[in-house]
């Protein structure tokens, strides 16, 4: 391939990332834009494989290298549950990041280029060091994200005296041999400093990430891609390869304006986020500093609740992790189908950290082929839940915690929340007492207006399905 018909493909591949991002901003147009990404990436793999950097001996070679990665790939998206997909995505960025490193150091050992001035050189030396450092860093902070949120590691925010002293000491040391790294003549001396640095990134990727507690991990996993996409963006500078920057530069912005949005919806303040120190181990009672809620529970059965269901006008339906984990969906289609068949009014309220990924439940949603016209987000339906007759929170909880709005002390405080217990009536469906993801009890429980249907969601809402068919 020549270097003209490469470059036409990169930027046939640019044009195709843009429009896959584009594309996958709604569920609707999702499919075509994950197409799209694929149709990119293949484009340019050929274009890379095949172009004029790679020589023909070389080709053998990475095509053994992409058969094993293929394999690999194929092996772990077949495997993985949907509810494991952020450490999937965790582990994946690790590999971003030490992709970055080995880049560096190879290229900081390779001789064949010639630079014709003094600062060319110096420049390439400075992307080795960024590129090195942020790929260090996101390697290691990714491997401890995958250790927490697999439940390898204890989701407990680490809490070293001096914490903050710690990092910003890292930083300085690093900034310091940097400068020595680029005055230095010898390669043996610049290596053992870039040796140390990647040390130093090393730790500090594992400090930044273990401080971060259990509660705030999706923010810090989504800042842990936009990491990968600048060490991706590194390593293209690094190469001198223009789509590698570009889709490196994609990557990272996107991950920045996803952690912004997520740090909205959970009401956080993006730097404490970093700094860490919130959250708690996740599925424990009672986090400290929060209210005991007080009261009574009032259990209801799936026959009651098809009853209520049945009376209704309007009904909200809440999907969270429990949903997920039950794989609900399509038996909650079912029931959407024939309550909407009655003339109820049936719409879906999404939380925007709902489950454990960003659309995750727009994602169950769209395959159990709920219409996307009555799924909508947190700001387009929380005003309308005191004309609600019945919300139906299926294994959420966090999500609707009013303790987010009405105790101060609460770890979620002003977190922004769906207002279930504003409707008529709401209906919880989980197994037990359980806290969520954040280890926050839940007042909601014990509201007046509020019951439980305890029990799996699926077999609950099977139970329901039948009584309402009946
Ligand atoms: P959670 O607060 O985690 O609550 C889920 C509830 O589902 C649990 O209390 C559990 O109670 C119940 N459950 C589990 N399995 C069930 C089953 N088979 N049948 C019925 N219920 C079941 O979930 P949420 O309300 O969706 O909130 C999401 C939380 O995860 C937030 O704290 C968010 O910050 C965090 N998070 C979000 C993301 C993203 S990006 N979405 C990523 C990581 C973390 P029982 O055990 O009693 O059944």
């Amino acid at each position: 391939m020549t270097s003209s018909m490469a470059t036409v493909s990169y930027i046939g591949a640019t044009i195709l990332f843009i429009l896959s991002l584009g594309g996958l901003a709604h569920p609707e147009s999702a499919r075509r834009g994950n197409l799209f990404g694929m149709i990119g990436m293949a484009l340019a793999v050929i274009a890379t494989v095949f172009g004029p950097q790679v020589s023909a001996g070389g080709i053998p070679w990475i095509i053994i290298a992409l058969v094993i990665g293929a394999a690999v790939g194929l092996y772990a998206a077949k495997k993985v549950q949907m509810t494991q997909m952020p450490e999937l995505v965790a582990l994946m960025h690790s590999l971003v990041g030490l992709a970055a490193c080995l880049v560096g150091y190879a290229s900081y050992v390779d001789t064949a280029t010639v630079f014709p001035t003094a600062a060319e050189k110096t420049i390439h030396e400075v992307e080795i060091y960024i590129g090195v450092f942020i790929g260090a860093l996101t390697f290691s902070g990714s491997l401890v994200a995958f250790g927490k949120l697999s439940g390898k590691i204890g989701g407990k925010p680490l809490m070293l005296p001096a914490r903050h002293m710690l990092n910003l000491v890292g930083v300085v040391l690093v900034f310091l041999l940097g400068r020595w790294f680029l005055n230095t003549h010898s390669t043996g001396a610049g290596m053992a400093l870039l040796l140390v640095m990647t040390v130093i990134a090393l730790l500090l990727g594992i400090h930044m990430v273990m401080a971060i507690g259990g509660a705030d991990m999706p923010v810090v996993v989504s800042m842990l891609n936009s990491y990968s996409g600048w060490a991706a963006a590194a390593t293209g500078f690094m190469l001198s390869n223009d789509l590698l920057i570009v889709v490196g530069a994609l990557v990272g912005s996107s991950g920045a304006i996803l952690s912004y949005i997520m740090c909205r919806a959970m009401n956080r303040n993006f730097i404490s986020v970093i700094a860490g120190g919130f959250g708690t181990g996740g599925g424990t009672p009672s986090a400290a500093g929060a209210a005991e809620p007080q009261g009574e529970v009032q259990p209801i059965s799936a026959v009651d609740t098809a009853e209520l269901l049945r009376d209704a006008k309007n009904v909200v339906i809440v999907p969270g992790y429990g949903m997920a984990v039950a794989q609900a969906q399509h038996v909650v289609c079912e029931i959407v189908k024939i309550l909407r068949d009655k003339g109820v009014i049936v719409r879906f309220a999404i939380h925007p950290v709902a489950g454990r990924m960003p659309g995750h439940m727009n994602v169950l949603l769209a395959e159990a082929k709920v219409p996307y016209d009555i799924v909508l987000e947190m700001d387009e339906i929380n005003a309308d839940f005191p004309d609600t007759d019945v919300a139906i929170v299926i294994g959420a909880n966090d999500i609707v915690n009013p303790a987010a709005q009405e105790d101060p002390g609460s770890p979620i405080a002003s977190m922004p929340v769906l207002e279930v217990w504003k409707a008529r009536t709401s209906i919880v469906m989980k197994r037990s007492m359980a806290s969520g993801y954040a280890g926050v009890d839940n007042p909601l429980f014990y509201k007046e207006n509020n019951r439980m249907l305890f029990g799996d969601a699926r077999k609950m809402l099977d139970e329901v399905l039948g009584a309402l068919s009946a």
